[in-house]
């Protein structure tokens, strides 16, 4: 048996579940830290920074899923959903901590995503989630039928996209990490336009 064939092998004996709980233990562990002084001087931002880091990863995750399958045969698929849900209740942890704790008023809320790009990308980028998140299981699948459920989830690009940009936006002066994530996000990408075309060609 060949390496991805051994890891399927193992991976199909994995339940998905178990992923919700590492990355809810996570976030609680990260808001614990927070709170002990285990985030440094500034616990806000830092709990607010980590939580968009995961997000971002997250993102870029669940979009490696069909080209690590179509590249390596590794098949994390029935993962996918537990992957993409996770991400979003982290970036609306990101989201409810910049609400909550940092702005602490719905009305600079609005003044912060109308007045700062950065925010508003952001801000875009999780209405966009939203969808995806709530359409996330079988029944919403059934109803909405595979093909128009697919059409919808492409949403995962754009709104990577715009958290990659957000993050590039936020930095201050030159830093490589949130060019990578844009370069990997818009490599994968095109990758997806490409076997499209393919298959349109076929
Ligand atoms: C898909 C959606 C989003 C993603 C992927 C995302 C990702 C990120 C990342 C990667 C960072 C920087 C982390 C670091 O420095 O290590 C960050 C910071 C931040 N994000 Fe988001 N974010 C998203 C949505 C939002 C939304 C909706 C808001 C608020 C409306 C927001 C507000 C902020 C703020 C205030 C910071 C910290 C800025 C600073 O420290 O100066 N983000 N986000």
């Amino acid at each position: 048996m060949d390496v991805a064939g051994i890891i399927n092998g193992g991976l199909r004996r994995v339940p998905a579940w178990p992923l919700y709980i590492v990355v809810a233990g996570w976030a609680c562990w990260m808001f614990w830290l927070g709170l002990t002084g285990g985030l440094g001087a500034e616990p806000i931002n830092a709990l607010e920074r980590e939580y968009g880091a995961m997000g971002l990863k997250g993102l870029v995750l669940g979009l490696m899923v069909t080209p690590l399958r179509k590249y390596t045969g590794v098949n994390l698929l029935k993962f996918r959903r537990a992957i993409g849900v996770s991400t979003f209740f982290l970036i609306l942890a990101h989201f409810t901590v910049f609400v909550v704790l940092d702005v602490q008023s719905l009305e600079r809320v609005w003044t912060e995503i109308v007045k700062r790009p950065y925010v508003t990308v952001g801000m875009a980028a999780f209405l966009m989630l939203i969808p995806l998140a709530v359409t996330s299981n079988n029944l919403s699948l059934r109803r909405m039928g595979g093909a128009a459920w697919r059409q919808l989830h492409k949403l995962t690009y754009p709104a990577a996209i715009l958290g990659a940009v957000h993050y590039l936006w936020l930095v201050k002066g030159f830093q490589w990490e949130p060019i990578i994530y844009l370069g990997i996000i818009l490599v994968l990408l095109a990758a997806r336009i490409r076997w499209q075309r393919r298959l349109a060609m076929a």
